[in-house]
């Protein structure tokens, strides 16, 4: 039958007592099944590879998730030649057919909801609240290019010329790479291979390593449906051995790519090349990294302003592409902003993420953490502190949440993408400034504003040039189908997850002409 009309997942409420009980339950329930090895998918068969890497729990590494075996470039062949098997038929099956399984998909990802968030706090160290969000995201992916689907699916009848039939119609395009990062680790990945699926392409799939437990429950979702074999396989394996391989595969039509401005380019790099045998030029679906501003005008609710921008800033230790990473605060109130932001930052706690007490946890990994505490150092170098928070003294991977102020737009913290809880405060002596160094980084993903003057919000919207920009909320946290997601400049190449146009890229349009 039809669908109802696509409606976004309710978020976990803890007023409920059943919400807030579920998560201890759960994460212990959870708890009982780490450690074990988890099998590459290829052709609806568990393949195990003598290669394997554990992926552990950043709050506490000594805590294994699962050990992963790993495919190296025979197993990503054979995954190849497997989605190119099934892919005829999969085409060729009805586009009803095809969104039936990913609503079906939803219905299992629904009903395990606090389980598949469990394994998100326990394997990258989300919050409960940004696990469970997560989550929803994944079914909203499903739900939503079910539908958009089948509405793209019927052939339109274009032109009036008399004695002349003409439609228009979308085909997919063959064997897809999809290959994403860990920050949302279900819901990123299964937006991409939804949509590739959906549209009647057949799917590689190289989740993170640091993620591949959470990208294993796609295998269970879509086995408990009963997908075709061929139509999705499962191949996790480091970038290094395996990732030129797939990108560089003549059978490979389209990659999906979500990650690092550095891997994006050099995929699109690669991916221009025409190897022997090649039938398609290869088509990229490519989202990058960000340097997010949020604009704190001198006339800004504060109230609203100074928790919104925490939020931005350090939800999930900062480790969003949407994240906020500067924010821009006119001279009349940067001193009063400053003061209540830090007050309030003081007024969080670090430490593991399984305990809804603290504000922050741990980050993805060593080299994260590294990383990030050598950028916090650059800042400190470049600006002065104005906020460093404590870090829990055990083993995990923690960093300060903090803030550092009198940034200005040339240096490297304003500039370079940090991926952590590291916030550069810059300020502006006026409104006309502020959105010119909001604009002067390479990136543009999202951006904020903060004000209640009219004519700012007007000028903002139009000059304020990033994928999506937020006015008097926080910058994080894109709906689908509200708000659709991904930038420009080298924040991505345009495409917009959880948009009406998002499956055009997964697809070739054909036109046939009758006349009559
Ligand atoms: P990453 O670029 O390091 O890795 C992304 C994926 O690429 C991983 O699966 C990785 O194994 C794989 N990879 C690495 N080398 C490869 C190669 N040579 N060929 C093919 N694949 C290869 O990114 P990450 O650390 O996982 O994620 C963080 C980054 O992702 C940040 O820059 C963040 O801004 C960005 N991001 C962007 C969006 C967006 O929608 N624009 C969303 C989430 C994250
Ligand atoms: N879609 C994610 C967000 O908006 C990246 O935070």
């Amino acid at each position: 039958g039809n669908l109802p009309p696509f409606n976004n997942e309710a978020m976990v409420d803890f007023t409920r007592a059943d919400h807030r009980a579920a998560f201890p339950k759960t994460i212990a329930e959870v708890r009982k099944q780490l450690g074990k090895t988890y099998p590459l998918f290829i052709n609806g068969k568990e393949v195990k590879t003598g290669d394997t890497i554990p992926s552990v729990n950043p709050n506490q590494p000594s805590e294994t998730v699962g050990v992963v075996c790993q495919a190296g470039t025979k197993e990503v062949g054979d995954a190849i030649a497997a989605a190119k098997g099934a892919f005829p038929a999969w085409r060729d099956t009805d586009i009803k057919v095809r969104a039936e399984y990913l609503v079906k998909a939803a219905a299992v990802a629904r009903r395990r909801i606090f389980e598949l968030s469990a394994w998100q706090v326990l394997e990258i160290g989300k919050q409960w609240d940004q696990a469970y969000a997560d989550v929803c995201e994944a079914i909203d992916f499903l739900e939503y290019y079910a539908r958009e689907m089948i509405t793209l699916g019927s052939p339109k009848r274009i032109g009036h010329a008399p004695g002349e039939l003409n439609h228009y119609f979308y085909e997919p395009k063959g064997v897809a790479a999809v290959i994403s990062p860990w920050n949302f680790p279900l819901a990123i990945s299964m937006g991409m291979v939804s949509a590739a699926i959906v549209a009647g392409n057949c799917v590689v799939f190289k989740p993170s390593g640091l993620t591949s437990v959470i990208g294993y429950h796609i295998v269970e979702l879509f086995r408990e449906v009963g997908l075709p074999d061929g139509v999705f396989n499962y191949t996790p394996g480091r970038g290094s051995v395996m990732g030129d391989y797939l990108v560089d595969s003549p059978d490979i039509s389209l990659i999906a790519f979500t990650g690092s401005m550095e891997v994006g380019l050099r995929i699109i790099e690669r991916a221009a090349k025409v190897y022997p045998g090649q039938e398609n030029v290869k088509k990229i679906v490519c989202e990058m990294g960000g340097k997010n501003a949020i604009i704190i005008d001198d006339d800004a609710d504060l109230d609203e302003a100074v928790p919104h921008v925490l939020y931005s800033a350090f939800g999930f230790q900062g480790q969003k592409c949407s994240a906020c990473s500067r924010v821009i605060v006119l001279d009349a109130v940067y001193d009063k902003f400053v003061e209540r932001l830090v007050s309030m930052a003081q007024a969080t706690l670090v430490g593991p993420s399984e305990d809804p007490a603290h504000y922050m946890g741990a980050v993805a990994d060593d080299k994260a953490m590294k990383t990030i505490k050598e950028y916090a150092e650059i800042g400190k170098k470049e600006g002065h502190v104005l906020y460093e928070s404590k870090v829990p003294s055990d083993s995990g991977y923690y960093v300060p949440m903090t803030i550092i102020g009198g940034i200005k737009p040339e240096h490297r913290i304003a500039q370079e993408e940090i991926f952590g809880p590291v916030l550069a405060v810059m300020r502006a002596k006026d409104f006309d400034q502020a959105i010119a160094w909001a604009n002067s980084t390479k990136f543009a993903l999202t951006g904020g504003v903060f004000s209640r003057s009219p004519e700012h919000l007007a000028q903002a919207r139009k000059e304020f040039r990033v994928g999506n920009l937020y006015l008097n909320r926080n910058n994080t946290g894109a709906l689908v189908g509200r708000q659709p997601f991904g930038g420009s400049k080298m924040s991505g190449v345009g495409t917009k997850a959880g948009g009406h146009d998002y499956l055009l890229h997964f697809m070739d349009p054909r036109v046939v002409t009758e006349n009559t």
